[in-house]
């Protein structure tokens, strides 16, 4: 048969005819799952005990570390724009600041416990989340308590974390979300948000599936953070698993956590994660997925603002509610 007539002839048949339901940029929009909406975004912010500090981080395009007298201006102008929510993360304190148990993590000179009440008052509407981490803090630069060896302590771990997301829920934060991946830190932070009558105020977002990826680097540099010995391998998922994530997500769940989050953004376990759960799913598009788009946009593998869409809208695609980003001060201008 010619070109004219197919497919008139031949096999194909009328169910074959996809282009009609998206050749239109409106019908193409509503192939989409979800749309993208600016409430989706968290972003995450690096916090610094210096109220005056204002210091661009070289490993991340268009991030900075801020003390709280930059912070709150910058925030303004994000809020006014249709942000919605923050994840705080701390600034590296100075290696003197540094010891074994991360004992700065939950100073009461900051850099994170200080600015929540400013936060809070400065914007009531702002969803404010904070990591919960050692790792930032500890002059090994591992996100747990070590025994002698240098291999996890899983209970002193447990302990240490959940004390610090008590302080930052005393603090005031709306959620803590816990990066450290130690067996049973969820339970454990649940029971003393409830021994503190915190237990409804304050939420618990699991970095349930957290992987030993190499996409953490600049993040890692932004935090002064790389292990000083061995690496994380024996506490976060080895990347090719799938099994250990599902049973991650649904351990995490029985011990109450409230929200899931995926990091890095894998696809599979964010589908995985929507089918496990009943509660919101969050995805962390990480430092190093963030600096290969910038690099690669400043190649011209491809355009900047192209990408960031299309590698965002697969996070959503994939089940994700919210999606931690850098990019969110540019989307909350594209999506206005
Ligand atoms: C731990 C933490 C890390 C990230 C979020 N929380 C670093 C790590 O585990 O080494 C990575 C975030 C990113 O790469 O953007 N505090």
């Amino acid at each position: 048969a010619s070109a004219a007539q197919w497919p008139r002839e031949g096999t194909a048949s009328i169910t074959s005819q996809l282009k009609s339901g998206y050749n239109h940029a409106v019908s193409a929009m509503w192939q989409a799952e979800r749309q993208l909406h600016k409430s989706m975004f968290i972003y995450p912010v690096f916090v610094s005990a210096d109220p005056d500090l204002e210091e661009p981080i070289k490993s991340l395009p268009n991030q900075y570390r801020r003390g709280a007298n930059k912070l709150i201006p910058f925030i303004a102008t994000l809020v006014a724009k249709g942000l919605h929510s923050i994840i705080l993360f701390g600034s590296p304190p100075s290696a003197d600041l540094k010891n074994a148990s991360g004992s700065a993590a939950d100073s009461s000179h900051g850099p994170i416990i200080p600015v929540i009440p400013l936060l809070r008052k400065a914007f009531p509407d702002l969803y404010i989340i904070a990591d919960v981490s050692l790792c930032e803090y500890t002059d090994h630069g591992h996100c747990a308590v070590l025994f002698e060896d240098g291999t996890v302590d899983n209970e002193a771990s447990v302990a240490r974390i959940s004390d610090i997301a008590l302080s930052f829920a005393k603090a005031g934060v709306h959620c803590v979300a816990p990066s450290d991946m130690s067996d049973g830190r969820i339970r454990a932070i649940k029971l003393k948000l409830i021994d503190n009558r915190l237990e409804s105020k304050v939420a618990v977002m699991s970095y349930s599936a957290k992987y030993a990826s190499c996409l953490y680097g600049p993040f890692r540099e932004a935090a002064d953070s790389t292990p000083a010995f061995g690496d994380r391998k024996r506490y976060l998922l080895p990347p090719p698993a799938r099994g250990l994530a599902r049973k991650a997500i649904t351990r995490d769940l029985q011990e109450g956590a409230d929200m899931i989050m995926i990091k890095p953004a894998y696809p599979d376990i964010i589908s995985d994660a929507r089918e496990l759960s009943n509660v919101p799913v969050a995805a962390m598009q990480v430092s190093g997925e963030f600096a290969m788009i910038h690099a690669a946009a400043a190649a011209n593998v491809f355009d900047l603002k192209s990408m960031a869409f299309e590698s965002t809208e697969i996070i959503v695609r994939s089940g994700a509610d919210a999606i931690l980003s850098y990019f969110t001060p540019e989307f909350l201008d594209w999506l206005s």
